[in-house]
């Protein structure tokens, strides 16, 4: 059976795989980061030159920014036909000073591979790469017909993939679109994520006087900007946890009993939660659990304030720039564009007098929720156990995966979101780390899943 032999071709190439996936990840592929942007084309040329190598027709499609990686195999004519995506670019490593080993050497400790991109998503992505080769090495074809893409402009929010999609909906039409770029509900407890969070981000530039001021000679007599953002980004959020931008919480759907009870019944204890994170405290809105603030309800954070003086020793300046940037995680049925229309109201009517405010959004994309009773789900459902040993749990998480909306939107397909990663892995911090054994777990249900999706048509 084509299985058996495939799971010997993955335990003999286990070593291979792992040193393959160093050598992606020493690439410093930053997409936020124009410095690196040979490095965005040098890690796309490696995924490319990996997919030719094992026998798919691959090519690099440039963009405006970063190129996309294209590959297909439709060798399997009546069978499914499987998209797979994931992201090479990597978000900045800084900070660099709390990194027990340089972000982009990738280190082994404890079992797990420490380094930029290890989970978020080049190690996680990999494993699908490495599925279709132990098919392609052994049988010498594929169950299911596969199309593959990589991006590069994931962690930016880029619109370059949006507009390759919304060109290519034939090129790109599929039965089933599969990501793994999301965590595991647990140590041990392998999840299908059915439900992220979309994201509105905005930045504002606070404007006082026309120069710094000292604070003696004028303060108290023209507004100070820096105070004037601490009221603007006070006001976004009460002590309740609630969100105050007017008409925000109107469309947002709420949660059923079944989910409640669902989110209950996890297996999640909030003082190993409170422990973990060194925090003496929950915090969120009131009349909801922690697992339901961070899979399902809305949120508002601040990411970056600045403006005047934090250098050494004290300066008596009165600045006359400050500004911030923060964003909120949004859920079933907020729509990104009438939440920028809302905060930008919001802002307006709540700027206080003496200083101007210049808005610019960042990005949005709406919230995804995608059908747990599908021919699809069933499928990945045998895979995890298949290899994880153990059925996988259904959660609701709270990070944003923009791709999902765009292909349910230009394709009309939903996503498998089969995590391999973990909560503690540090994605975008420092010491981002990925286990190893997940990462094999990982590419033995992947390679599982083709086959179960071949059996669904
Ligand atoms: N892999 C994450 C998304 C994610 C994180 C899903 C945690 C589930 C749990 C992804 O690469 C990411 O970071 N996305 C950004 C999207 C943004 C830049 C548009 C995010 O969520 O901040
Ligand atoms: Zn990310």
């Amino acid at each position: 059976m084509s299985l058996d032999r495939i799971d010997e071709y993955l335990k003999e190439h286990a070593g291979d795989f792992e040193e393959q996936l160093k050598e992606l990840i020493r690439i410093p592929s930053v997409s936020a980061q124009p410095d690196h942007d040979s490095d965005t084309r040098r890690a796309a040329e490696f995924i490319r030159d990996d997919l030719a190598r094992m026998g798919m027709t691959a090519e690099i499609i440039p963009t405006k920014r970063h190129p996309i990686v294209y590959a297909e195999s439709l060798g399997a004519p009546g069978k499914p036909t499987v998209l797979i995506y994931g992201h090479y670019d990597v978000q900045p490593p800084e900070p660099l000073e709390p990194w027990l080993s340089p972000p982009f050497e990738p280190t082994v400790r404890n079992g797990n591979l420490y380094a930029r991109g290890a989970t978020d998503d080049k190690g996680q992505m990999f494993t699908h790469l490495k599925a279709v080769e132990a098919w392609l090495k052994t049988t010498g074809g594929l169950p299911v017909n596969v199309k593959i893409i990589i991006e590069g402009e994931e962690e930016i929010g880029g619109s370059n993939l949006e507009t390759y999609v919304a060109e290519n909906p034939d090129k790109l039409a599929c039965d089933y679109a599969v990501i793994s770029d999301t965590s595991q509900f647990a140590p041990g407890k392998p999840a299908i994520t059915y439900g992220l969070k979309g994201l509105a981000y905005f930045e504002i530039h606070v404007q006082g006087a026309n120069r710094d001021l000292h604070s003696g000679t004028y303060g108290g007599a023209v507004a100070n900007p820096l105070n004037a953002l601490a009221n603007i980004l006070d006001g976004l959020k009460g002590p309740d946890g609630r969100i105050k931008v007017e008409g925000f919480y109107d469309k947002v759907k709420p949660l059923e009993d079944w989910e409640r009870q669902a989110f209950r019944d996890l297996p999640f204890s909030e003082e190993e939660f409170r422990t973990e994170l060194g925090v003496n405290e929950v915090f969120g809105e009131e009349g909801y659990s922690t697992l339901e603030r961070k899979g399902a309800r809305p949120t508002c954070d601040v990411h970056g304030v600045w403006g005047g003086y934090s250098g050494p020793g004290p300066k008596t300046v009165l600045p006359c720039k400050a500004g911030a940037k923060f964003s909120f995680r949004l859920v079933p049925d907020q729509d990104p564009v009438e939440i920028e229309r809302l905060v930008r109201k919001h802002i307006e009517t709540h700027t206080p007098p003496g200083v101007t405010v210049e808005f610019i959004s960042h990005q949005g994309s709406p919230a995804v929720l995608v059908d747990v009773d599908s021919p699809g789900f069933h499928a990945a459902v045998k895979a995890i156990e298949a290899s994880f040993g153990v059925a996988p749990l259904f959660i609701r998480e709270g990070g944003s995966i923009p791709v999902v909306g765009l292909l349910k939107k230009h394709l009309k397909v939903d996503t498998l979101l089969l995590g391999w990663g973990q909560n503690d892995d540090n994605l975008h911090g420092p010491n981002e780390k990925f286990s190893l054994a997940d990462f094999h777990r990982g590419i033995k249900a992947s390679a599982h899943l083709l086959e179960e999706l071949s059996r669904t048509s």
